[in-house]
Parts: C-alpha cells; sequence; structure tokens
C-alpha cells in the first residue's frame, strides 16, 4: 500500500489514482479522444523544451507569487474546472476547493462538477471561480450566471471548445455514467475499490449537483455525453460572449483559444484572459498540444491580453516553461484530479507543494529569483541536440 510520505512526483499519484478510482472515471480523466495523439503530445511536447541552466548567480531570495487576471496567486497555477471531479473521490469538488484555499491558488468549479456552486461556497472562504458552458437553454444558463455571482465567484471562465463532443473511446466501450450503473462488469470493479465505496457512500453529492433539480426535461443528467449533445449550444458566436459579459458583469476567461485568429477575436471582447487549452487533448484529436500552440498566439495579442495555458502540466517544470514561452498563468486538470483520486484533500495540498517546489529549484537552476520576471530567455533554442 502506498503512503501519502512517499509520493515524490505527480506520476506516484496517478499510479495510485489507477488502483483506487473506479475504472470508468479513472479511465474519464486519463484518456484523451479518438486516436489520443493530440493527448499524449500535451504531455511529451513539454519534454523538447531544454533548460539554460546558470550558475554563480545571487539566488538565494526567491518568489513564485504572481496575478492571474489582477487576482493574487502563491504560484501561476489555479485548478482546472474538470467534470465528474466527485466521481475521482467522494466530495472530490469541495476538497480540492479547500485544499486549493489553502495553498493560496484559484480553484475553478466546472458546470459539470458533482459537487454544486452552492456546496463550494457553503465549504470555503475565499472566491472560487466558475466554469460555465454555453447552452442553448439561456435561462438556466442566465441562473447558472446568477448562482455564481450570489456565490461570490471571483472569475466565470466560459469553455469554448465543446459545443460538439469529441470521441472519446474509452467512455463509450465503459458506458460512463454517473452514477455507475449496477451492471456486474461495474459491480465487480467496485469490489475491488473499497475505499471509494466507503467515501461514496458517506455522501449524497453522485450527480451533477448543478444541473439535477436545476433544470426540467432533462431525459438523462447520468450520461455526459447525452447532456451534452442535448443541451450544449452549437450556435455559439462571438455575440454569446458581449451576452454573458454584460450578464456576469466580472472578471472574464475565455478558455479553448488554439488559434492565433481566434485569440485577436477574444481580445476584441474585452474578456480579461485566455487560456490556450485543446482540452486536454478530449476534443480535437490532431490539434497540436496546448505548449506547441502557445508562442504563436503570445506573440499574436502581445500584451492586449493575458495569456494562460493547460495541458500536459505534469511538474512545476511544466509550468516554468509554458510561463517562459509567454503564459502569465497556467491551469492544472489530470495532475489534480490524480492527486485527489489518490488521497483526497492531503493528496491535493501534497501535488500542489511538489509542483511549486519543482517550479521554484528549476526556476533557481536557471538563475532566475522572480517567476514574474521568468521569459523565454530561460530557455535553449533547439539545436543539434534537441
Ligand atoms: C468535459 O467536461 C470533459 O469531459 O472534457
Amino acid at each position: 500500500m502506498t503512503e501519502l510520505s512517499k509520493i515524490t512526483c505527480i506520476e506516484d499519484f496517478r499510479a495510485v489514482a489507477k488502483r483506487r478510482v473506479p475504472r470508468m472515471f479513472y479511465d474519464y480523466a486519463d484518456s484523451g479522444s479518438w486516436t489520443e495523439g493530440t493527448y499524449r503530445s500535451n504531455e511529451t511536447d513539454f519534454q523538447k523544451l531544454k533548460f539554460r541552466q546558470r550558475v554563480a548567480v545571487d539566488i538565494e531570495k526567491r518568489s513564485l507569487r504572481t496575478t492571474m487576471a489582477g487576482i493574487d496567486v502563491a504560484m501561476p497555477v489555479a485548478i482546472a474546472p474538470t467534470g465528474l471531479t466527485g466521481m475521482q473521490h467522494a466530495d472530490g469538488e469541495i476538497l480540492g476547493a479547500k485544499a486549493a484555499e489553502k495553498f493560496g491558488i484559484p480553484f475553478t468549479l466546472s458546470t459539470m462538477s458533482i459537487c454544486s456552486i452552492e456546496d463550494i461556497a457553503a465549504h470555503t472562504s475565499r472566491p472560487f471561480w466558475f466554469q460555465l458552458y454555453v447552452m442553448r437553454d439561456k435561462g438556466f444558463m442566465e441562473r447558472l450566471i446568477n448562482r455564481a455571482k450570489a456565490a461570490n465567484c471571483s472569475a466565470l471562465v466560459v469553455t469554448l471548445d465543446l459545443q460538439v463532443m469529441g470521441q472519446r473511446n474509452k467512455d463509450i466501450k465503459n458506458g460512463l455514467s454517473t452514477p455507475p450503473k449496477p451492471t456486474l462488469v461495474n459491480l465487480l470493479n467496485l469490489l475491488t475499490k473499497p475505499r471509494w465505496c466507503l467515501g461514496m457512500a458517506g455522501t449524497k453529492r453522485r450527480e451533477f449537483g448543478n444541473i439535477v433539480g436545476h433544470v426540467e426535461g432533462i431525459s438523462d443528467t447520468s450520461s455526459l455525453a447525452s447532456w451534452t449533445n442535448e443541451q450544449f449550444d452549437p450556435s455559439l458566436n462571438w455575440n454569446d460572449i458581449e451576452w454573458i459579459k454584460k450578464l456576469w458583469g466580472g472578471k472574464l476567461i475565455l478558455k479553448g483559444i488554439m488559434d492565433a485568429e481566434d485569440a485577436r477575436l477574444a481580445v476584441e471582447t474585452g474578456a480579461d484572459a485566455i487560456v490556450v487549452s485543446n482540452h486536454g487533448g478530449r476534443q480535437l484529436d490532431g490539434a497540436p498540444s496546448s505548449i506547441a500552440a502557445l508562442p504563436r498566439i503570445a506573440q499574436a495579442v502581445g500584451n492586449d491580453i493575458e495569456v494562460w495555458m493547460d495541458g500536459g502540466i505534469r511538474s512545476g517544470q511544466d509550468v516554468l516553461r509554458a510561463v517562459a514561452l509567454g503564459a502569465k498563468g497556467t491551469l492544472i486538470g489530470r495532475s489534480f484530479l490524480y492527486s485527489l483520486g489518490a488521497f483526497g484533500e492531503a493528496g491535493v495540498t501534497r501535488g500542489l507543494q511538489l509542483i511549486a517546489n519543482e517550479l521554484d529549484v528549476t526556476m533557481a537552476f536557471c538563475g532566475r529569483t522572480a517567476i514574474k520576471d521568468v521569459d523565454r530567455s530561460i530557455l535553449l533554442e533547439p539545436d543539434l541536440f534537441d
């Protein structure tokens, strides 16, 4: 049995989560669409970026503190919105939000979460962020925005890349649903996950908390894919963003930008930040990795809007690489889910500490003392040995 004290990197968390989380939910997190090529390249492309080691620089006093959309953060990392987080671990969103709050970084609650906006507000004291999908039912969206306002959320993250859903083969094969259907295969798998079952027996939060009981006439809320097909609005366009911006009236983040032209259009909306993201390789398989798309987008918008990125970050070193290529902030999805699925809140806290430490020490090796001052010059330009 692995103890938390033996965990030294995010990959360790992944291995434990794979043992502890029921297969359909572990697979839901650890998968991409179709061939999973983009999902894999999100991780592997980070490795191509080599650091410049510098020596004999005074690196005694160092700081990872910075801001994301004007909000103070302990390091340039926020927890990404992830669907079904409360199925990786009972009450997962509450635990993640509490760990993030204590660490001093933002937590983003997904529309497709198990715990509701009100649940998170009741268990935290600092504002969290809320992620919104654009849906056909504008009345429901309006109610969601008003609920996020009432919960004092400090930013709204609008996801732009899930108007149709990329096919995730593992989810189809596993018959993903929440709560899981009592089939023989599922029951046999659950027998091997006693901790998870015990946690779930102790909570009432097992359905989509932001949706169930808040909308009428939905035929099947247990299936993410059917909810998406029925409810997400394929007619989404930039006018919707204007409408949302007015209704929300606070900090607005646009997530899912992979193209320089779209990034320029996002600037026009007056949003506070964009997230360079291919949805963790779960949507358009065949798109470039997020880290590969980042430099072109950062260059296209300059200082007109803050640029963040997500996808493939598995260490503080990856955070540093993203910052070097122009990201003022990063979002972690799977790194968070693995640590949560493995050890609950204590796992998330430990995961954040590991990432902060990797970031801090790597920055020091590069001869830098403040994350705010890190730029591309900490990376080697490609050379013969790349
Ligand atoms: C979104 O909820 C996803 O499954 O990627």
